[in-house]
């Protein structure tokens, strides 16, 4: 088993209702550690840059203006098969389809607003990692 780290955000319908500590919950009792974590406000030219894969979806400006219509909580989380273990973590993009006991099955609103984002493979967790923090931001 590989120790990885992956990518990850609280989205803003959960910093909203005050539910970061709740999150965080779930990551640390599936094994993941936290190994940096911020509190920041997305603008415009983040949020559009960080989804631009996106950019042709008819949900890429209604993604853009959730993401920076609260703070959200950027996070770096290590562990075994972090990346595969934080998307079983989290659940399906839509909550309507999320397994019982995940974060989107328990706190998701809707598709759009399904409270955390999780990179989806090796490459785009370090990209993803890169973008929001310097080296000397992760300490493990
Ligand atoms: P995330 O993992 O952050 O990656 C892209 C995001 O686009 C996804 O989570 C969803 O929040 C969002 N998304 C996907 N499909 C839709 C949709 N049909 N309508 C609005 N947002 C969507």
């Amino acid at each position: 088993m590989a120790l990885e780290r992956t990518f990850s955000i609280i989205k803003p319908d959960a910093t909203r209702r005050n539910l970061t500590g709740k999150i965080n919950a779930k990551f640390e009792e599936a094994g993941l550690r936290i190994v940096a974590q911020k509190r920041i406000q997305m603008t415009m030219a983040q949020a559009g840059e960080f989804y631009s894969v996106h950019a042709e979806r008819p949900f890429y400006g209604e993604l853009c203006e959730f993401m920076v219509s609260e703070p959200v909580v950027v996070q770096v989380l290590e562990g075994e098969n972090a990346i595969t273990r934080n998307r079983e973590i989290m659940g399906a993009t839509n909550p309507a389809d999320a397994a019982p006991g995940t974060i989107r099955a328990e706190f998701a609103e809707s598709v759009g607003e399904n409270s955390v984002h999780g990179s989806d493979a090796p490459e785009t967790a370090a990209v993803e990692i890169a973008y929001f923090f310097s080296g000397l931001e992760l300490v493990g």
